[in-house]
């Protein structure tokens, strides 16, 4: 907030801080993620007016110090909020950009080359930089490359007929309803790998991979074989597909021409 207000956050500091305790015993969550938390409440309790606080949370600020005291904070690296003027800036021009998204187009013709899980992942990193509600990333990248699952796998879009056969990767996106778990917040896991799944796509491109992005139906039935295929938890949902691979050189892909600015903005009491 700006300007600071002297006390805040005071109706959830005591839950937050049991929420990363935790989630700092939980071996699911990465040292880089834990050092983030402990490094924003260290700066919480360094910054805001002790008298403020209950004893109660007095108490757990001593915790949470014990708790961290091995991680190193209040150096260059501090996972805290930074000035605007700070953040890092990318050196690139909007036309670089566009050239970027003029490369990636929906590609179904790969060749036959399996795709290697380092590069999968060095996409995934750029992937998850992408905005999400929260911050919680709801989402995950099932990779499947095995001949067998992947042929099951690619019967059950509707959207792959003609060129099923030939996709060597495929990556299912899922997302987790319980990062969400009440009612008016449902649709965001959708929202959310959305997002992430468009720089997934991008982050491909600028390491020689294609895709393309397959449907997957809201169909009840279809979601019990898929649920049942992977093994998916009741509470995950597949979101949609991805083909994955290194495109066949002479392997068509169609000409997609996109609408223009002047067919999609309007302004409203704008008077320029
Ligand atoms: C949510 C979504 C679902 C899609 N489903 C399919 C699909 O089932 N089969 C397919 O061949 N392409 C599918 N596509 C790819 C679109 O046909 C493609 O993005 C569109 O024609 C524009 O082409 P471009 O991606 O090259 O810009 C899908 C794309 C999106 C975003």
């Amino acid at each position: 907030m700006e300007p600071r207000k002297c006390v805040f956050a005071l109706d959830y500091i005591d839950e937050t801080v049991n929420a990363f305790y935790e989630a700092s015993r939980n071996p699911y969550h990465s040292e880089r993620e834990i050092k983030w938390a402990s490094d924003v409440l260290c700066e919480y309790f360094d910054v805001i007016e002790r008298e403020h606080l209950s004893l109660k949370t007095v108490l757990l600020l001593e915790q949470v110090k014990c708790r961290v005291n091995k991680i190193a904070r209040h150096n260059a690296d501090a996972h805290i909020p930074y000035t605007f003027s700070k953040r890092k800036l990318a050196n690139i021009s909007y036309e670089q950009l566009k050239m970027l998204f003029e490369q990636r187009r929906s590609v179904r013709w790969f060749e036959n080359k399996p795709v290697p899980k380092s590069v999968i992942e060095k996409a995934v990193d750029l992937a998850t930089l992408a905005p999400s509600a929260c911050n919680r990333q709801p989402y995950h990248f099932l990779v499947i490359d095995d001949g067998q699952l992947l042929d099951e796998l690619m019967a059950l879009p509707i959207g792959t007929k003609g060129f099923a056969h030939n996709v060597p990767c495929s990556i299912v996106v899922t997302a987790d309803l319980s990062y969400f778990p009440t009612e008016k917040d449902r649709h965001l896991i959708y929202i959310d790998s959305a997002l992430a799944t468009m720089q997934l796509m991008l982050a491909f491109e600028t390491l020689g991979l294609s895709s393309c992005p397959i449907n997957w139906p809201d169909i009840e039935e279809r979601e019990e074989k898929i649920s049942s295929l992977l093994d998916l938890d009741t509470t995950v949902r597949p979101i949609l597909l991805l083909a994955v691979g290194y495109g066949s050189e002479t392997g068509k892909i169609p000409y997609s021409q996109k609408k223009g600015a002047s067919q999609l903005v309007s302004y409203i009491n704008n008077e320029s």
